[in-house]
C-alpha cells in the first residue's frame, strides 16, 4: 500500500463509446462503475487519471454521416458534444475525454504498427470478400443481408439469423443483397494485413495466469485457447473512415486496432495539458498501474488483441481488466417497444437526479461479470427508502434544532458509541469500493444509517426540545447525529459526489477525503443553515419516462443507428442489444409502389416446398408473375379472384422456377400466418396504396 507521501500512480479507462449513437442506461453501468472507483481512489489520496474518448472510426459511422449528408468529422464532433454533456451531467468525471480521430492517436497507431511489423508480427494475405458493385466498397458481414439459409426468414444479417438464431457465413445467405445499395454483392479479392495472433499464444497464456483477469474471464480465455487463436485481420480497404496504414496506400486500420490505442492517445493529450510523463505510464518497465473497465462483450479485444499489441510493440500491459455484465431493465433486454431503451438524456429529462441512478447501480454492482437488472419499481422504492428515508433523514431530523436553538453551534459528545461503530467500518467499506464490491459497501453503509437512525429515535430530540433543562442534551444529541451524518456522507461520496458537495457546504467543512474518517466535528464548529437536500422519486416520473421512450419510436423521424452494428465488423461481438427500429423518411416510403392486385391465377409449383405461383392483375397490359411463400396457408383455388396488395416496383428476381415480378404482402409471426392482406370492398385492381 502506498502512503499519502508516496501515492500510487494509477491510470484508469472505460471503454470508448461508439460515436454513432447516444449514451444509454446500459453504457452508464460502466461509466458509473468506473467513476465510483476513480473517485474512491482519489479520495484515498492516490494519483489517479481517468481517461476516455469517443470511438469514431469504421464503416457504420462513415455511412451514417453520408446518410445525414454531413462529413464524418462533423458527425463525430456533434456526438462528442452530446456524449460529453451526458457524462458530465451524470457526474462521470473524466480527466480527459478525447476522440480516437486525433493526431496523437494517428501517430501512436502508426508507430505501434511499425513496431509490430519490425517484430515480424504482421503478415499479408489475399482474401476474398463481398463487394458492393454499385457503392464500390467492400462490405462488412453486417452490411450484407438476405434470406436465412435455415428458416428462410427474409432480411437477415450476413452472420446470423434473428428469427431462428442460426449462425452462418454471408456466402450461405439466399438472395444476398447489400444493405447499403440493395445491389447483389459480388466476390472480390483484396490484400489484407494481419496481426499474427497465432504466434502470441504462449505469451497470452502466461499473461492470463498473471492474475490480470477475473476468474470468469480467465475461463473464457481458456476456451479461446482451446479453439486456437486466429490471426487478426487489421486492415480495411478504402473507402473507410480511419487512419491509413503506413506504406499501404488505400489500406486503413480496422477500427478495433486504433480504438484501444485511443486510451493512450487520450492520456497523451492529458500529459501535454498537465505536464505528466507519458512514458512513466506506458513504457515496458512502467511501475504505474493501469486498469481497463469494460463490458463482457469486448473481452476478446481487451484480453487477447490488446495485451499482445502492447507486448510486441514494447509497451507495458494492463495491471488488471475489470469486466462487468450487461444491463437488463425489468429483467429483460432493453427494448424500444417496451420503452426501456432509455437514453441518458431521457433519464435526465424525466428523473432529473443522476445520483439516484448512480446509487441504484452501485447497490447492484459487484466484481463479477453477472448481468445487473434495473427494476424500475425497485429503483423507486430503493432510492426513496435508502437515500431519503434512511440517510438524509438523519440530518433532516436534527439539523433544524442546531440551527434554530443553538445558532448553528455544535457540541458533540467526546465519546459516542454509534460514532465509534461507524468509524470502525471504514476499512471494510474501503475494501468494498477497492474490490468493486459496491453492493457490499452500500449494504454496510445502510446498516450504519439504520443504527444512526435508531440512535436518533431513541434520544427523540423532538421530545427534548419541548422539555425544560434539556438544552445541553438536545445540542449533544443533534451534534452527534450530524457527526454520524458526516461520516456516512464521506462513505457515500464516491457514489453521490454532488450531494456530498452540498452537504460539505451545509456542514461547513472542507471537501471530505477518506482520511477525514479519523477527524471529527469539533465542539467549536458551526454549521450553515440546513436546506432541503433531496426529493423523493415518484412512480409517475418513471411511467412518463418509459412512455416517452415508446413515443420516440413512433414520432421522431431521425435516423437511429442499428444497435446491431455496435461491433458491426467483428464476429466476436456477443450480447448485441435488442434490435432497434431503423426509421425511414416519408420519401423512402413513397419509393415503394404499392398496388391493389387481383389474383387472376394461382397454382402449385412443381418441386417448390413453400411457393405458390400467382398471376396478378394490376391494371397493366399483362398480369405480373409472382412467387409467394404462402403455400402452407392457402389452397391456390381459394385465392383466385381475390384482391390483395403487392409491391409493384420491386426489382424482378430470377428464381429457380422463373422470374418473380413483385411481392405480395402478408402478415406472419410465431403466432401464425402467412395471412395475405386484402383491401376493403370497393378497391379496384391497379389502385395505388399510399
Ligand atoms: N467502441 C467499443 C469499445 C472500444 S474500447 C477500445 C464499444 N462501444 S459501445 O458503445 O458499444 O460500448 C461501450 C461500453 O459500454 C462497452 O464496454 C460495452 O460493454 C458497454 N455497454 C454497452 N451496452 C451495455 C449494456 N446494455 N449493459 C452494460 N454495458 C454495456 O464497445
Ligand atoms: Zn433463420
Amino acid at each position: 500500500m502506498a502512503t499519502a507521501n508516496n501515492p500510487r500512480k494509477i491510470l484508469v479507462t472505460s471503454a470508448l463509446p461508439y460515436a454513432n449513437g447516444s449514451i444509454h442506461l446500459g453504457h452508464l453501468v460502466e461509466y458509473i462503475q468506473t467513476d465510483i472507483w476513480v473517485r474512491f481512489h482519489k479520495m484515498q489520496g492516490h494519483d489517479v487519471h481517468y481517461v476516455c474518448a469517443d470511438d469514431t472510426h469504421g464503416t457504420p459511422i462513415m455511412l451514417r454521416a453520408e446518410k445525414e449528408g454531413i462529413t464524418p468529422e462533423t458527425l463525430i464532433a456533434n456526438v462528442h458534444k452530446e456524449h460529453s454533456a451526458d457524462f458530465s451531467e451524470f457526474l462521470v468525471q473524466f480527466d480527459n475525454y478525447y476522440s480516437t480521430n486525433a493526431p496523437e492517436n494517428k501517430e501512436l497507431s502508426q508507430s505501434i504498427y511499425k513496431k509490430l511489423k519490425a517484430a515480424g508480427k504482421i503478415s499479408t494475405k489475399t482474401i476474398e470478400q463481398f463487394y458492393d458493385p454499385v457503392k464500390n466498397m467492400f462490405l462488412p458481414d453486417r452490411f450484407i443481408k438476405g434470406e436465412c439459409p435455415k428458416c428462410h426468414a427474409k432480411d437477415q444479417y450476413g452472420d446470423s439469423c434473428e428469427v431462428c438464431g442460426a449462425t452462418y457465413n454471408p456466402t450461405e445467405l439466399i438472395n444476398a443483397y447489400s444493405a447499403v445499395s440493395g445491389a447483389a454483392p459480388v466476390r472480390k479479392e483484396t490484400e489484407h494485413y494481419f496481426f499474427k495472433l497465432s504466434e502470441c499464444e504462449q505469451f497470452l497464456k502466461d499473461w492470463t495466469r498473471s492474475g490480470t483477469l477475473q476468474g470468469e474471464a480467465a475461463n473464457k480465455m481458456g476456451e479461446w485457447f482451446e479453439n486456437g487463436l486466429n490471426d487478426w485481420d487489421i486492415s480495411r480497404d478504402a473507402p473507410y473512415f480511419g487512419f491509413e496504414i503506413p506504406d499501404a496506400p488505400g489500406k486503413y486500420f480496422y477500427v478495433w486496432l486504433d480504438a484501444p490505442i485511443g486510451y493512450m492517445a487520450s492520456f497523451k493529450k492529458l500529459c501535454a495539458d498537465k505536464g505528466l510523463n507519458f512514458d512513466e505510464y506506458w513504457a515496458k518497465d512502467s511501475q504505474t498501474e493501469l486498469y481497463h473497465f469494460i463490458g463482457k462483450d469486448i473481452l476478446y479485444f481487451h484480453a487477447l488483441f490488446w495485451p499482445a499489441t502492447l507486448e510486441f510493440s514494447e509497451h507495458r500491459k494492463p495491471t488488471q481488466i475489470f469486466a462487468h455484465g450487461f444491463l437488463t431493465v425489468n429483467g429483460e433486454k432493453m427494448s424500444k417497444s417496451r420503452g426501456t431503451f432509455i437514453t441518458a438524456r431521457s433519464y435526465l429529462d424525466h428523473i432529473k437526479n443522476p445520483e439516484y441512478l448512480r446509487y441504484y447501480y452501485a447497490a447492484k454492482l459487484n466484481s463479477t461479470m453477472e448481468d445487473i437488472d434495473l427494476n424500475l419499481e425497485d429503483f423507486v422504492a430503493r432510492v426513496n427508502s435508502d437515500l431519503v428515508g434512511k440517510y438524509i433523514n438523519i440530518a433532516s431530523r436534527t439539523a433544524g434544532f442546531i440551527n434554530k436553538r443553538f445558532d448553528g453551534q455544535l457540541n458533540p459528545s467526546a465519546n459516542n458509541a454509534v460514532v465509534a461503530e461507524i468509524k470502525a467500518s471504514a476499512t471494510a467499506i474501503a475494501e468494498g469500493y477497492a474490490e468493486r464490491e459496491y453492493g457490499k459497501a452500500l449494504r454496510e453503509i445502510m446498516r450504519l444509517a439504520d443504527v444512526a437512525n435508531g440512535f436518533v429515535a431513541e434520544k427523540a430530540p423532538w421530545v427534548m426540545a419541548k422539555q425544560e433543562g434539556q438544552d445541553a442534551a438536545l445540542q449533544e444529541t443533534c451534534s452527534d447525529a450530524l457527526e454520524m451524518f458526516r461520516l456516512l456522507t464521506l462513505y457515500l461520496k464516491p457514489v453521490l459526489p454532488k450531494l456530498a458537495g452540498e452537504i460539505e457546504l451545509f456542514l461547513n467543512i472542507a471537501p471530505l477525503s477518506w482520511g477525514a474518517v479519523a477527524s471529527s466535528l469539533s465542539p467549536q464548529h458551526r454549521i450553515n443553515a440546513y436546506e432541503h437536500l433531496i426529493t423523493r422519486v415518484e412512480g409517475k416520473q418513471i411511467e412518463a419516462m418509459t412512455e416517452a421512450n415508446k413515443e420516440n419510436l413512433q414520432a421522431t423521424p431521425t435516423p437511429v443507428p442499428h444497435s446491431q452494428q455496435r461491433h458491426a465488423e467483428h464476429q466476436q461481438a456477443a450480447n448485441a442489444e435488442a434490435t432497434e427500429a431503423e426509421y425511414i423518411s416519408i420519401d423512402d416510403f413513397t419509393k415503394v409502389d404499392l398496388r391493389i392486385a387481383k389474383i387472376v391465377n394461382a397454382e402449385h409449383v412443381e418441386g417448390a416446398e413453400k411457393l405458390l405461383k400467382l398471376s396478378l392483375d394490376i391494371g397493366e397490359d399483362k398480369p405480373r408473375q409472382v412467387f409467394a411463400g404462402i403455400k402452407s396457408a392457402y389452397d391456390p383455388a381459394s385465392l383466385v379472384g381475390r384482391l390483395t396488395v403487392m409491391v409493384a416496383n420491386l426489382a424482378p428476381r430470377k428464381m429457380k422456377f422463373g422470374m418473380s415480378e413483385g411481392m405480395v404482402l402478408a402478415a406472419s409471426d410465431e403466432r401464425g400466418g402467412p395471412y395475405i392482406l386484402s383491401p376493403d370492398s370497393g378497391a379496384q385492381a391497379g389502385m395505388r396504396v399510399k
